[in-house]
C-alpha cells in the first residue's frame, strides 16, 4: 500500500505518526507544519493505518459524505483537490465551515446525502472519490444513491458502521448484508475490519459497476 501524496509518517516526539500538511484544526500536534492525524478520530485515518488500499491520490475531487465538524475533511483537504463535504446536522457543519475558512478547497453544504438531488447541481460531476462515514441506517443505500457523481473508474471509500444498522445484530451478518446491497451499483475491491481504531467498523473500497 502507498500513501497518497501528500501524505507521510512522520516524527511526532519518538513516535512515527500519520500526518499532511496544515494548519492546525482540533489541537492536534503540529511539527514543521506537518499535522498529527489521529486513526483513533478517523475512519480513513484508520484505513491508511492497516494498510488498506483505498485508491486515492493527491489531488483527487472528493464527495465526502458524513462529514461531521470536519476532522477527517481537514486532513482530506490538505492533499486533496475539491472536497465536497455534506453534513446534515447543523451543529457539527458550524465547525465545518470554520474549516473551510482556513481551507479554500472544502465546500461545506448542509445537506442530507440520502437526498444527492439536492446538491447535484454543486458538486461537480465526474468525481475521483467518494468518502463516506454517515453512521446511520442504509449506509448502503447512501452509497448507491451518491454512485451518480464518480467517474466509471472512481473510487468509494465506505467506513460502515455495524451497530447503526442493527445495534444487537452480529456485525459479520450485518457486513454482509450491507456488501450484498453495495453490489446493486459497485464491484467490490477490498475490505478491512478497523480494530482497534474502530470497533464493528469495516472499510470498503469499490468501484462502479
Ligand atoms: C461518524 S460521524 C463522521 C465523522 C467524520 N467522518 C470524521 O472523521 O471527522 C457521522 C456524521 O454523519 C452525519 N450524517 C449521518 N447521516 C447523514 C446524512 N443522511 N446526511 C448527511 N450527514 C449525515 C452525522 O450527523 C455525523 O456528523
Amino acid at each position: 500500500m502507498t500513501l497518497p501524496e501528500g501524505v507521510q509518517y512522520r516524527d511526532f516526539g519518538g513516535e512515527m505518526a500519520l500526518s499532511t500538511q496544515g494548519s492546525a484544526v482540533y489541537g492536534e500536534p503540529v511539527i514543521d507544519g506537518w499535522r498529527q492525524w489521529n486513526p483513533h478520530r478517523s475512519k480513513l485515518g484508520a484505513m491508511f493505518e492497516k494498510g488498506v488500499d483505498t485508491g486515492i491520490a493527491g489531488d483527487d475531487t472528493v464527495l465526502y459524505l458524513g462529514a461531521a465538524n470536519g476532522t477527517t475533511v481537514s486532513h482530506v483537504a490538505d492533499f486533496a483537490g475539491p472536497v465536497y463535504a455534506i453534513e446534515f446536522s447543523p451543529r457539527p457543519a458550524k465547525d465545518l465551515v470554520d474549516v473551510a475558512e482556513t481551507r479554500s478547497n472544502v465546500f461545506p453544504l448542509l445537506k442530507d446525502a440520502r437526498k444527492p438531488d439536492t446538491y447535484s447541481h454543486i458538486v461537480e460531476a465526474n468525481l475521483d472519490t467518494i468518502i463516506q462515514d454517515v453512521a446511520t441506517r442504509g449506509q448502503a443505500q447512501v452509497a448507491n444513491e451518491n454512485r451518480k457523481f464518480l467517474k466509471n473508474n472512481g473510487q468509494l471509500i465506505l467506513a460502515v458502521k455495524a451497530r447503526s444498522e442493527d445495534v444487537t445484530g452480529d456485525p459479520e451478518t450485518v457486513f454482509a448484508s450491507v456488501k450484498r446491497e453495495l453490489e446493486e451499483e459497485y464491484e467490490i475491491l477490498s475490505t478491512q475490519r478497523l480494530e482497534p481504531y474502530h470497533s464493528d467498523h469495516l472499510a470498503v473500497i469499490a468501484t462502479p459497476k
